[in-house]
């Protein structure tokens, strides 16, 4: 595998966790503050989760919205943050396309003096005091002003757009960033690495799909559209996540099961959509899946995350 900046120094961590212990009234106080703030979390997701219910009434949207909140802590975790950009006081930062919103939520947290905005074709109906979401398409007009964000996000959204919605997905980007506004852009391979023979035909049937559906699942678009635009500093980062337990690293182990957990619950929430397109019994559908799981391990299978950084010049 590639990038190996995920990885964290285990043992200076445990000298530090035996050295640090809180006396009994700071721990007690620790304990209640950790206890308020998880009942407000605790609340808020209860809340979230009525509100996805509301606009998602089919049960593996849902299970959907629940593994990209996993999706989301793996990549937190392994990128060590939720940009890579450093953002020095930010006063308005936007992500298109927020999915279940947790991006968003944690950034209001985060910066509680900026204004965070989610584009979304589909809202959740639950607001922070600094977070807006608008129902847009982001390959139409946004509903945001030229030059007003300092810091854009986007993830995952390969497979919303087709390949010549691109540029003007840029276009917009470039348009409502403030001059020296930065943009941070994540996407997955489509296809993982290393495929054993039954992930290999399962390749061969997303191309297929994805060229029906225009997208472009080689991400061949996304460098040259941004330099095509006007934007500059432009910068690829790659980072190799592995699916399955099968390093040896324990870190690296770690982010395997939790990836391999992931892929699993997109193959079984796509099932009834992919049985249908792929005209495949439920049986064939959940031997296939049971054998690429074991594949994951026996190939040493791995995910490619793709993180873009540029800037818009300061004219
Ligand atoms: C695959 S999810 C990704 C969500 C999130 N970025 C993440 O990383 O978890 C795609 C999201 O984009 C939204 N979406 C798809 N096409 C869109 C469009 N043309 N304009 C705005 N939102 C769109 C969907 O409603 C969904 O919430």
């Amino acid at each position: 595998m590639g990038n190996q900046s995920s990885k964290i120094n285990i043992q200076n961590k445990k000298k530090q966790d035996a050295v640090i212990k809180p006396s009994t009234s700071i721990s007690t106080n620790i304990g209640s503050i950790a206890s308020s703030r998880r009942s407000s979390i605790t609340e808020f997701f209860a809340k979230r989760k009525q509100s996805i219910a509301s606009i998602m009434k089919r049960e593996e949207d849902i299970k959907e919205h629940d593994r990209e909140q996993r999706q989301h802590y793996l990549l937190k975790n392994v990128r060590k943050g939720n940009t890579r950009t450093l953002l020095d006081s930010p006063k308005r930062i936007v992500e298109s396309g927020i999915g279940n919103g947790i991006w968003v939520l944690e950034m209001a947290t985060q910066y509680p003096d900026a204004q965070v905005i989610g584009l979304d074709l589909k809202l959740p109906d639950i607001q922070l005091s600094n977070q807006t979401f608008y129902r847009a398409n982001i390959i139409e007009t946004w509903p945001i002003e030229p030059d007003s964000v300092d810091f854009l996000f986007q993830r995952n959204m390969v497979t919303c757009l087709q390949k010549d919605h691109w540029i003007h997905v840029f276009s917009e980007m470039f348009r409502v960033l403030k001059p020296g506004g930065s943009l941070e852009l994540i996407e997955q391979d489509l296809l993982h690495h290393n495929p054993g023979p039954v992930l290999q035909a399962l390749h061969a049937f997303y191309k297929e799909q994805f060229d029906q559906t225009k997208i472009d699942w080689e991400l061949s678009t996304l460098r040259d559209a941004l330099s095509q635009i006007g934007f500059i500093d432009i910068e690829l980062i790659t980072i190799d996540i592995p699916i399955g337990e099968w390093p040896t690293e324990s870190d690296q182990k770690q982010f395997g099961f939790m990836n391999k957990d992931i892929q699993k619950a997109f193959l079984k929430n796509k099932k009834n959509e992919y049985m249908q397109r792929w005209s495949m019994s439920s049986m064939d559908y959940d031997v296939a899946v049971g054998e690429v799981c074991d594949e994951f391990e026996e190939y040493q299978s791995f995910t490619r995350v793709n993180c873009w950084m540029a800037k818009k010049p300061v004219y």
